[in-house]
This record gives structure tokens, sequence and C-alpha cells, in this order.
């Protein structure tokens, strides 16, 4: 079925959306990831993609121009000119809608008229094998050097915990 066949807009963050979208996406994480993503947007480093579906956003991933600088990606990996995505969710009731597949295919059209000649991701294969499958069928490619892991902190109201995930990078090729 065609993504079109729910009628989706993505655009970019804007900064008066930012408490909306903390409640819509991220109630009660006190990282306030929204506000975090829409920083790297104001200093002009990527691009926070919303997908809205008749006014309600519905999901979302950050694009950066470059990226990640983790040196366990970058040993192998030249970020100079490959955009990475990062952040990506679909509200529950909206997946396998293509929401996600609208969302990136508009990461990549932008990533490609920057100049940039790849665009990357990370993605649990174990864990996340229905993201790995979407990635693959988007053109995405297993890098090939194996797994690493990524953590990050997250704050709620009983305190701070660190969270990881075992990952794997994702690549593809632009503008072919
Ligand atoms: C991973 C995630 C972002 C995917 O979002 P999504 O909006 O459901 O993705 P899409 O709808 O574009 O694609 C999902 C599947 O639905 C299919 N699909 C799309 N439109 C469809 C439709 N109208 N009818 C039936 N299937 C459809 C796609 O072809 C795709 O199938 P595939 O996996 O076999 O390629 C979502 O599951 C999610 O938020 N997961 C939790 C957070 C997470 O894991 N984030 C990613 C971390 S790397």
């Amino acid at each position: 079925m065609s993504q079109h066949e729910l009628d989706i807009v993505v655009k970019p963050a804007e900064e008066s959306q930012l408490d909306f979208l903390e409640e819509v996406f991220s109630p009660g994480n006190l990282t306030k990831p929204q506000y975090r993503r829409f920083e790297v947007q104001k200093k002009g480093e990527g691009v926070y993609l919303i997908a809205w579906h008749t006014g309600h956003p519905i999901g979302h991933f950050l694009l950066r121009w470059s990226g990640p600088k983790d040196p366990r990606v970058t040993q192998y990996i030249d970020i100079t000119h490959s955009a990475f995505l990062e952040g990506g969710l679909t509200k529950d009731d909206y997946r396998k809608k293509g929401v996600a597949t609208a969302i990136i295919r508009e990461a990549e059209k932008l990533a490609n008229e920057r100049g940039c000649t790849h665009i990357g991701l990370e993605v649990s294969s174990k864990d996340n094998p229905d993201a790995k499958r979407l990635y693959e069928h988007l053109g995405y490619i297993d890098w090939g050097y194996g797994e690493f892991e990524i953590s990050w902190e997250y704050h709620d109201k009983h305190g701070t915990s660190i969270r990881s995930d075992i990952v794997i990078f994702m690549q593809k090729p632009l503008g072919q």
C-alpha cells in the first residue's frame, strides 16, 4: 500500500511546537529530547523532522548533516559527507502505515541537496529486527564491522538511569 494512503506531511520542527512535541512524544522524560534535537537544528547541524497527520504529530527522526562522531564508527567510515539519522519513532497507533518511510525519504532528499554522498543510522539488529528490515528495504546496508554498544542518560521522576543498546551501523549511498 502506498505511504500516501495516510495523509502525511513531513516538516522541520518549529521552536513554538516543542512543549507540545514533548507532551506527545516524551511525557515524563526530563531529558527533554525534543528540545535537545531541536538544538541540533538551531545550530545548523541538521534538521529535526516531524511527521504530521491532520494536525497531529505522529513521528520523528533527527537528521544530522554528519555523524555519528563515535570513533568506533569513524575508524571505518568517513562521516565528513555522510548524513546520520537518529531518534526515530512513530506513535504506536500509526505504525506500519509509511510514516518512518516518509520521514526517511524526506531526510535523504535534504541530505542529497546538502551535498551528502551517504546517509547512515544505527539499529539494534537483534532487538529491533522490524526496524532493521525496514531500513534494508529502503536500501540501507549493514556495514559489516559488527555490533557495538551505545548508551545514554535517562532522567524521569524516579531519578537518573543509564540505558544502552547493542547496535550495528547501516549506510546508504545518495544521489543515484
Ligand atoms: C521503527 C519504526 C520507527 C518504524 O516506523 P513505521 O512508521 O511503522 O515504519 P513504516 O510504516 O514506514 O514501515 C514499516 C513497515 O510497514 C510497511 N508499510 C508501510 N505502509 C504500509 C501500509 N499502508 N500497509 C501495510 N504495511 C505498510 C512498510 O513497508 C514496512 O515494512 P517492512 O518493514 O517490511 O519494510 C517504529 O516501529 C518505531 O517507532 N519503533 C520504536 C522505536 C524504534 O525502534 N526506533 C528506531 C530505532 S533504530
